[in-house]
């Protein structure tokens, strides 16, 4: 059993299991190397040999416990039809939203168009040590619609009038995205997948008023979904902050990753009853080392006495030494 496994099901207290979200991309040298070789990241990710190859390279460089499948959130709407682009120092961007091809959209064609990823996570799990956890993730419904609908005008609002006009086709398109993720965490299991991280990167976009049909509810069928299949599940829902509370209250996942924004003394006296993961702001990895081990020192030192696995507060950002990253692991690794 891998220590990720170990902490989120029996909760064990004082076990030490690290891995980062975004471990596998641009502040690596040798995944650089093998992005200039291929222009296309969504043909990248679908192509099983390297996308397999990009998922173990953190493992090897800096011997993590679990390995996260190199894919991306964005392959949900690509599968269903929508076509995604990733421009260059701009992000994803993705051809306009039609309905009838999204409704209309076979449940076998949309597997057959991700089958690579079910064979990279068979051929990953060839080549990963037993005693690794090999985590398979999706993003949440409200996720996924805001990069699908375009719904951010920047990178802290929504823009509301798009919003507010597509209000109706969003709750019918969450529960349509519902089973295709399910679908998709189904076969990443069967393929081998030991662990599920759900990721709501922007689920601090939703007005209050619609948090627990838009945030709460999709995410509960989902890890309800993964329970039953006795797969432990991850949440991330990232920007909510004090609502991290009623999320863990009605979600129930049996982890929560916290963003860098959350105050670590709230959160151990609040969520209470979920292993807990991350938090670190991943800006810390840009200063000195001092800074950089002083910080995680004050997440350890927080939760020490409960289940917690070290992660940071959102992904990696590219311009990191792997260096410093390879520093840290050691430290939190010696650190007792
Ligand atoms: O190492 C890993 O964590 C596994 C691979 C992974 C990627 N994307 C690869 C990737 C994972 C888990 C994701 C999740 C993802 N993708 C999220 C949720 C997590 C988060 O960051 O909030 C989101 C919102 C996306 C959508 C997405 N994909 C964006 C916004 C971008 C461009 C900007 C950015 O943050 O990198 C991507 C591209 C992407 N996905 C890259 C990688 C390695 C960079 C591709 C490149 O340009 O080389």
């Amino acid at each position: 059993m891998s220590t990720l496994t170990k902490i989120l099901t029996n909760k064990e207290v004082n076990c030490k299991s690290i891995w980062f979200m975004r471990q596998a991309g641009r502040h690596l040298p040798e995944f650089r190397e093998v992005r200039s070789r291929n222009k296309d990241f969504i043909k990248l990710c679908l192509n099983s040999k390297l996308s397999s190859e990009l998922t173990l390279q953190p493992i090897k460089r800096y011997n993590l416990d679990a390995a996260i499948i190199f894919s991306d959130i964005l392959l949900i709407p690509y599968a269903l039809g929508q076509n995604v682009k990733f421009i260059k120092n701009e992000g994803p961007s993705l051809s306009k939203f039609e309905k009838e091809k999204f409704f209309k959209i076979d449940k076998n064609n949309f597997l057959n168009n991700l089958k690579p990823v079910y064979d990279s996570i068979k051929l990953t799990r060839t080549n990963l040590n037993k005693d690794k956890s090999l985590i398979s993730f999706i993003g949440a419904p409200w996720t996924l619609l805001v990069y699908m609908f375009d719904l951010k005008v920047n990178k802290v609002k929504i823009d509301n009038v798009k919003y507010n006009q597509s209000i109706n086709q969003i709750r019918n398109i969450i529960n349509n995205l519902i089973e295709f993720l399910c679908l998709h965490i189904e076969k990443q299991i069967e393929a081998g997948a030991d662990v599920v991280q759900i990721f709501d990167s922007w689920a601090g976009l939703i007005p209050k008023e619609n948090l627990d049909e838009f945030c709460y509810k999709p995410n509960s069928k989902l890890v309800d979904f993964c329970k039953e299949r006795k797969i432990p599940v991850i949440c991330f829902p990232k920007g909510l902050k004090k609502n991290y509370l009623d999320f863990n209250k009605s979600v129930k996942p049996d982890g929560l990753s916290l963003d860098y924004e959350l105050d670590v003394n709230w959160v151990k006296a609040n969520l209470t009853d979920v292993v807990l993961q991350g938090g670190m702001d991943p800006k810390f990895l840009l200063k000195d080392e001092d800074d950089i081990f002083n910080e995680a020192k004050k997440y350890l030192d927080t939760f020490k006495n409960v289940p917690y696995i070290f992660n940071l507060g959102h992904g990696i950002i590219p311009e990191t030494s792997p260096d410093k990253l390879k520093k840290l692991v050691n430290f939190v690794r010696e650190y007792e």
